[in-house]
């Protein structure tokens, strides 16, 4: 993994990135002593070391359970009890040939028309549910499990029972009771990890099992950014808070690869959540190239100056098909025939990034070799470890989402909810 940061600092003095920097390295350090604002949330920060091996056996064999006995895991979750999950089986299978067990996401919206399709297409499936929530009180996962659960049951009969399998606080919340009462399968998320922290613990790694990705190999990945992405993870937040105090105040993730488009929406809830608060914060906002070059990309070239970018590129997507070569030039390829897709997509980035650096686009770029679930692993501890630096030099708790309650107050005083 390799963090490239010259046409980012290009824009700025050297000491203007120094000085920043010698903050981003402070609040490393305040960081890893747990002495900042939110360090009992600090749990996460070891996890790739410290989550045991009987821990990984359990979920892998749990894992193993569930895809003899089902054709497709109904994960219901929302924000950082799925997103995590989402992101890295969309970015390690293949979307459109899938095999094995398929993992269907509910309770990450209200929408009735989603869960009737759902309930629909599961009629003639054999499903389980993985109910992933840390609080266990959260609204929409606990709707989506009061409705799955009836549908189980009602195909099921008392089987239902062992077709549920439970993510969350050890002792706290209601689904923590629940599973005890009914004795369902059940697993821990740590308390001293939140929700969008929560992806290498069995809040994800248990449905990415599922999936049929090697967790060892996005432990070992995690394990291997922790001894050795620190100095890139402070010079990426120290870089995009230098862009923030030159009023770019909006960061984008691009993609150029259709698999990472929830590993973006993965990354815009931990930096948001994180971020934006105490009326500060650089926006996060996501487009996946080339498709987006076509929508959002007049905005970005052309459109207010208060945008950075940050470039994820897969260096080898392990593709070889190339451009035709045919009888005639009448669509007028010919200039790239037998070039291969991915040679014309690394150079749609390359031009992109020139255009948008010189339409005054600072641009931070992200280089993997290639998106297996050992450098999957590394970017997600990567971005983790970086958020919460990057969060301490904005001067926030990168760790509470107090703003999150509004929206639900006023949404439980319209349904009267008691209490409201
Ligand atoms: O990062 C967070 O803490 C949030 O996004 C939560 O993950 C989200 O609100 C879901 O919460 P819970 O897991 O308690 O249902």
């Amino acid at each position: 993994m390799k963090l490239i940061l010259n046409d980012c600092l290009s824009f700025a003095d050297k000491l203007e990135f120094e000085n920043v920097l010698k903050k981003a390295e402070q609040s490393n350090l305040l960081l890893k002593s747990k002495t900042g604002a939110g360090s009992d949330y600090l749990g996460w920060l070891e996890l790739p070391l410290k989550i045991s091996a009987e821990e990984i056996k359990y979920i892998k064999k749990i894992a193993k359970q569930i895809q003899n006995q089902s054709d497709v895991l109904v994960v219901i979750g929302i924000g950082g009890s799925y997103l995590g999950a989402r992101a890295a089986i969309e970015a390690l299978t293949d979307n459109i040939n899938k095999k094995g067990t398929e993992i269907i996401y509910v309770g990450n919206n209200i929408s009735g028309r989603y869960v009737e399709s759902i309930l629909e297409y599961l009629k003639n499936k054999n499903y389980s549910l993985n109910v992933i929530s840390k609080s266990g009180t959260t609204t929409e996962p606990a709707i989506a499990f009061r409705i799955f659960k009836e549908a189980l049951f009602k195909k099921y009969k008392q089987e239902a029972k062992e077709r549920i399998y439970i993510t969350t606080d050890k002792e706290k919340g209601s689904l923590r009771a629940i599973a005890r009462k009914e004795g369902y399968t059940s697993f821990e998320i740590p308390s001293d990890v939140g929700g969008r922290y929560s992806v290498l613990t069995a809040c994800g790694l248990l449905p990415i099992a599922v999936a049929g990705i090697d967790i060892d190999q996005m432990l070992e990945g995690a394990k291997y950014a922790y001894a050795n992405s620190e100095e890139i993870a402070i010079q990426y937040a120290a870089a995009r808070n230098l862009m923030y105090n030159k009023n770019k105040t909006i960061e984008i993730m691009v993609n150029y690869d259709p698999s990472l488009h929830f590993f973006t929406e993965w990354w815009k809830q931990l930096y948001g959540e994180s971020e934006g608060k105490d009326n500060k914060g650089i926006f996060p906002a996501g487009v996946d190239n080339t498709t987006d070059l076509h929508s959002m990309g007049q905005y970005i070239q052309e459109g207010i100056r208060n945008i950075f970018e940050t470039v994820i590129y897969i260096k080898n997507d392990m593709s070889t098909i190339c451009i035709p070569d045919t009888k005639d030039d009448s669509d007028g390829l010919d200039y790239i025939k037998n070039k291969s897709l991915k040679y014309v997509n690394e150079m749609a980035m390359q031009g992109t990034k020139l255009a948008h650096v010189k339409g005054n686009v600072p641009v931070i770029s992200i280089e993997i070799d290639k998106m297996d679930a050992f450098n999957y692993g590394q970017l997600v501890y990567f971005f983790e470890k970086a958020c919460g630096i990057s969060g301490y030099v904005l001067g926030v708790n990168p760790f509470n989402q107090p703003g999150v309650e509004a929206y639900k107050k006023s949404m439980f005083r319209l349904l009267g909810k008691p209490g409201y």
